[in-house]
């Protein structure tokens, strides 16, 4: 039997590259909407009501957040299955168990791993959190995302979830960044290293962008 594209190491690698930089376009758009929080409750909450009416009236109330939806559901699914294949890949193609004790995987190589699934544990949380309001602290309001982005940052643990998660987002997207680059064959020696610089800047930027709104709230300057 031929083996497939989506049977090879690259293939997997490509799909993780494709659907991670899907991921990576909504994260810099969502990080700069985000921001939209210093220009007051009427400005966030009026761009959370936009959201929901983008298409209209050729397309019907909500349904262009639903197409985002499925597609980034879609990506996070393809991300994390190609994922744990190929680490189950990497184990597998050892020939003999180990003499000694079993080598840890290289520091990136953990980084990624532990960081994909404080990301994904993150995800449903901050889901739970800001969009259904189920784990919400506080009476949730539909409609008035700027309130509840408050009351989210206005507890302890608030902060700690979500200022861990954005440093896990950074060390990821640095890595996972110039690995896609890697994958989808960038090749040359300065482009290398062109590549590396956006991929810190990418991280930084979307880490320190995102840490502005906790620390908006908790200095008072988001109220
Ligand atoms: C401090 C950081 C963040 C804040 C303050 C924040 C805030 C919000 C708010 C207020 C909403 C609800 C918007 C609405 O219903 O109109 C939302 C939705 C969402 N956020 Fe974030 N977010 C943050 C970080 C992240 C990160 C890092 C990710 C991904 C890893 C993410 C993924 C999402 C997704 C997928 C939704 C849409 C849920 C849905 O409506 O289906 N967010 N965010």
């Amino acid at each position: 039997m031929t083996r497939t594209m989506w049977d090879s190491s690259v293939g997997k690698k490509t799909v993780m590259a494709a659907s991670g930089l899907i991921m990576l376009g909504y994260l810099v758009v969502h990080m700069l909407g985000n921001l939209k929080i210093f220009f007051g409750s009427d400005e966030f909450n009026h761009y959370a009501h936009w959201l929901r009416t983008i298409g209209e009236p050729f397309l019907h109330y909500e349904w262009a957040l639903w197409i985002i939806r499925v597609v980034l559901v879609a990506a996070v699914v393809a991300h994390a299955v190609s994922a744990y294949q190929l680490s189950r890949r990497d184990i597998r193609a050892r020939p003999t168990k180990y003499v000694h004790k079993k080598p840890r995987a290289s520091y990136a190589t953990r980084t990624m791993r532990w960081g994909g699934i404080i990301l994904g544990l993150f995800i449903v949380w901050h889901i739970l959190d800001l969009t259904t309001g189920t784990v919400h602290p506080g009476g949730f309001q539909h409609g008035h995302p700027y309130q509840n982005v408050i009351d989210t940052f206005s507890t302890w643990y608030g902060n700690v979830i979500y200022i861990v998660a954005m440093l896990a987002l950074g060390l990821h997207v640095r890595h996972g960044f110039w690995s896609a680059a890697q994958t989808l064959g960038v090749g040359s020696r300065t482009r290398d290293r062109a590549f590396k610089t956006i991929a810190n800047v990418l991280a930084l930027v979307l880490t320190a962008g995102f840490i502005a709104v906790p620390v908006g709230v908790m200095t008072g300057v988001v109220s």
